[in-house]
């Protein structure tokens, strides 16, 4: 079946024929790719058409697709058994892996959603420190649980306003929504709230308005308030984790200021290797108010899924290897070159950014710091080029505020051929 066809059948039975919305292709249009399998670094779809793959799972997929070691793990645990709903040594395997790769983190609690993930966090500093508010930036996504599906207020006396229908105002009442790296901000809203703020979330390197970093002197006061004011900072890295870097875009600011520590951490995408697992974690005294121990609720029938867990070990363990990150970030700055150079080159004003193996660029003139700016750069300019770098092959995400990823399977020959379609595609669009 063709594509068109498989959209129109899947229509009649999936709401929007997706199982997730940014997949249907609404923001750039026209009929999204059914993919019928893949391997290294490529996408076939349901036509036989081969497309480079930018998306890699929106993140998990950090190794490439079909890994020899990744899929043997999952192949032996699978035969071992699908789920106990009972404890496992690779649930404690894949704790103690977290553990060694995030300095200062005591324990990890394991879910199967970043969305689970975030929500559990959540519902974990409001219940370790006895505040009701939550504190987002505007163009942080942290997953769909009613608290977070929330746009600023008017001003910052007046709490959100909810973003999707089925979420009561009274359930985003609590929560803050601020401008990303907006220092003044920060301090109004600490200064007027500061002794009811349970936590802060934050994306450290946001990737869900497409790859927007957080400033130092922002996280720097950021830290600083959250301690003055005993609210928990939490670092949702589900992107970002294992990802930008092996201890992640935490490791970056703790490398760059003095002293640095987030207090929670929310993990997902690479942890999974592309299995349906997440991992929320933080200081021992804080996870210990969660049940059992705790009065805090938190629980899943899938939890710690055998299979998934063998899955991100293995995964976590390939990426762990001396010189990894170093090779995977060379060839994500190559391929960011080789986009900014095709800007140049046809006369597009073109910018981008790029950590490890997490990649964004805009058709604006310089880098966006907050989400209003990106919604202001060339919309009809990305969606031209989306589907002019689409008939050439490459698969890039399907709209402007989301980040791209390269895996460990991007050799230099898919880089170099993403570069020259990027040069077409400019010229053509
Ligand atoms: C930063 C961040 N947090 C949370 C989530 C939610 O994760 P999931 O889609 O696994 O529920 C996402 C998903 O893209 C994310 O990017």
């Amino acid at each position: 079946m063709t594509n068109d066809q498989l959209f129109d059948r899947a229509r009649r039975v999936i709401p929007g024929g997706v199982n997730s919305p940014v997949r249907a292709f609404r923001a750039v249009g026209g009929t999204p790719r059914f993919i019928a399998r893949a391997e290294g670094p490529y996408l076939w779809d349901a036509e036989g058409r081969r497309y480079i793959d930018y998306i890699g799972s929106w993140g998990p997929m950090i190794l490439g697709h079909g890994h020899p070691a990744v899929l043997e793990a999952v192949t032996k645990a699978a035969r071992d058994g699908l789920s106990f709903g009972a404890p496992t040594e690779r649930e404690i395997e894949l704790a103690e892996e977290i553990l060694s790769l995030v300095p200062g983190l005591e324990q990890v609690r394991l879910v199967s959603s970043g969305t689970e993930a975030a929500m559990s966090a959540l519902r974990l500093a409001r219940g370790a420190t006895g505040r009701p508010l939550i504190v987002k930036f505007e163009g942080c996504y942290h997953g769909h649980a009613d608290a977070l599906l929330v746009k600023a207020g008017s001003g910052l006396a007046t709490f959100g306003h909810p973003t999707s229908a089925g979420v009561p105002p009274e359930v985003t009442q609590h929560t803050l929504v601020l401008e990303y790296n907006h220092v003044g901000q920060l301090e109004e809203a600490f200064a007027q709230h500061g002794a009811r703020i349970a936590c802060v979330m934050i994306e450290p390197i946001a990737g869900n308005m497409n790859f927007v970093r957080a400033a130092l002197p922002f996280m720097r006061r950021l830290r600083e308030l959250c301690t003055q004011h005993g609210a928990l900072l939490v670092f949702d890295e589900v992107m970002t984790g294992f990802r930008v870097g092996l201890g992640g875009a935490h490791a970056l600011y703790a490398r760059d200021i003095p002293g640095f520590a987030a207090d929670l951490f929310v993990f997902g995408k690479v942890i999974g290797g592309g299995m349906p697992l997440a991992a929320f974690g933080g200081p021992r005294a804080v996870m210990e108010h969660l049940a059992p121990l705790g009065g805090v609720y938190q629980a899943g029938t899938l939890s710690g899924n055998p299979v998934a867990t063998a899955c991100g070990l293995a995964t976590l363990r390939e990426i762990r290897r001396p010189g990894f990150f170093d090779a995977l970030a060379a060839r994500t700055r190559t391929l960011l070159d080789g986009l900014l150079a095709a800007g140049r080159a046809t006369g597009v004003p073109l910018v981008g950014d790029c950590e490890g193996g997490m990649f964004g660029f805009f058709f604006a003139d310089a880098l966006p710091q907050q989400y209003g700016a990106v919604m202001a750069t060339d919309k009809e300019r990305f969606n031209r080029f989306f589907h002019a770098m689409l008939d050439r092959g490459v698969y890039l995400a399907p709209a402007l505020y989301e980040a791209g990823f390269v895996s460990a399977a991007h050799g230099e020959a898919e880089i170099a051929a993403t570069a020259a379609a990027a040069r077409e595609a400019l010229a053509a669009a």
